[in-house]
């Protein structure tokens, strides 16, 4: 990978994120990371990033929190300022939650939060970031294989992610003229503390091994590891897709 390039990983102190991070970081990339409440875990990855030779910035962001995304804008700039660069290459809207409920009792406020972080946040934070993404860069926006296949308490975190999808295909278009390209990927059911702990109950990891093909549930290098590759210059013909990387989920 170009060892000039700079990537902004939204969600980058756990999970994918953060393994993203790593992985582009040891690529050569320089990587403004954000984290929402994980500061421990964010200083941790600074200091590791660090000592292994590679680049990389934390800020604070809340998803949830629209009328901050220009001083949000700002303090991106700033960092981007002090690395001598002006604007950055490469987007990933990875920060994401998961509340899982039967639709019959799926709450309002429930509805609204996924709304807010999983939508409205990659839609008005992409769009506020726009004059300081490189022309030629890319969008990397998150969303998962129960798009496609259903588990039932997954209606209202899938419809958030089907919405990304849609969102994917209209940028890839909108935003075709300054070369930039924006694909999803469509991650699978990972072992992890996403959706405050449900992925590691047996009753989750039982249904994610039998609905997976390779037979177990992902890791966050499962994901992670595989940007590098997606956001470089041999994946350019690529734009308005779904990536699956989720070892055959609900084929
Ligand atoms: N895990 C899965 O099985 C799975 C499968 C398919 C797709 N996905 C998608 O992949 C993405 C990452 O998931 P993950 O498994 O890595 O999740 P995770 O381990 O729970 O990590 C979530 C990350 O998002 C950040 N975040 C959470 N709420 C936020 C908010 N309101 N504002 C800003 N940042 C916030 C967290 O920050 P702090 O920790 O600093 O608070 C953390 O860095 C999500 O979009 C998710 O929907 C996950």
């Amino acid at each position: 990978m170009n060892d000039s390039k700079i990537a902004l990983i939204t969600g980058a102190s756990r999970g994918f994120g953060r393994s993203m991070a790593t992985h582009l970081a040891k690529a050569g990339v320089s990587v403004i990371g954000t984290y929402h409440r994980s500061t421990e875990a964010a200083e941790e990855l600074v200091t590791e990033v660090e000592e292994n030779g590679g680049r990389i910035a934390f800020l604070q962001f809340d998803a949830a929190r629209t009328d901050l995304f220009a001083a949000f804008a700002v303090r991106v700039s700033d960092v981007l300022s002090g690395w001598g660069a002006q604007r950055f290459d490469y987007l990933v809207n990875n920060a994401g939650i998961g509340s899982f409920a039967p639709f019959a009792t799926t709450t309002e406020e429930q509805f609204d939060e996924l709304v807010a972080v999983n939508l409205k946040a990659p839609y008005f934070l992409t769009q506020r970031l726009l004059p300081l993404l490189a022309d030629g860069g890319r969008i990397l926006n998150l969303s998962t294989a129960l798009t496609r296949g259903v588990v039932a308490t997954g209606s209202a975190y899938a419809a958030t992610k089907g919405a990304v999808e849609v969102l994917t295909r209209y940028l890839a278009v909108e935003l075709a003229d300054r070369g930039i390209r924006v694909n999803t990927i469509q991650g699978g059911a990972t072992d992890g503390d996403f959706g405050d702990g449900i992925m590691r109950t047996e009753h989750v990891k039982d249904l994610a091994v039998k609905a997976i093909a390779l037979g177990r549930m992902g890791t966050a290098d499962d994901l992670g590891a595989a940007v590098p590759a997606l956001l470089s210059a041999e994946f350019g013909w690529a734009t308005g897709g779904v990536i699956e990387l989720n070892g055959g989920q609900s084929l």
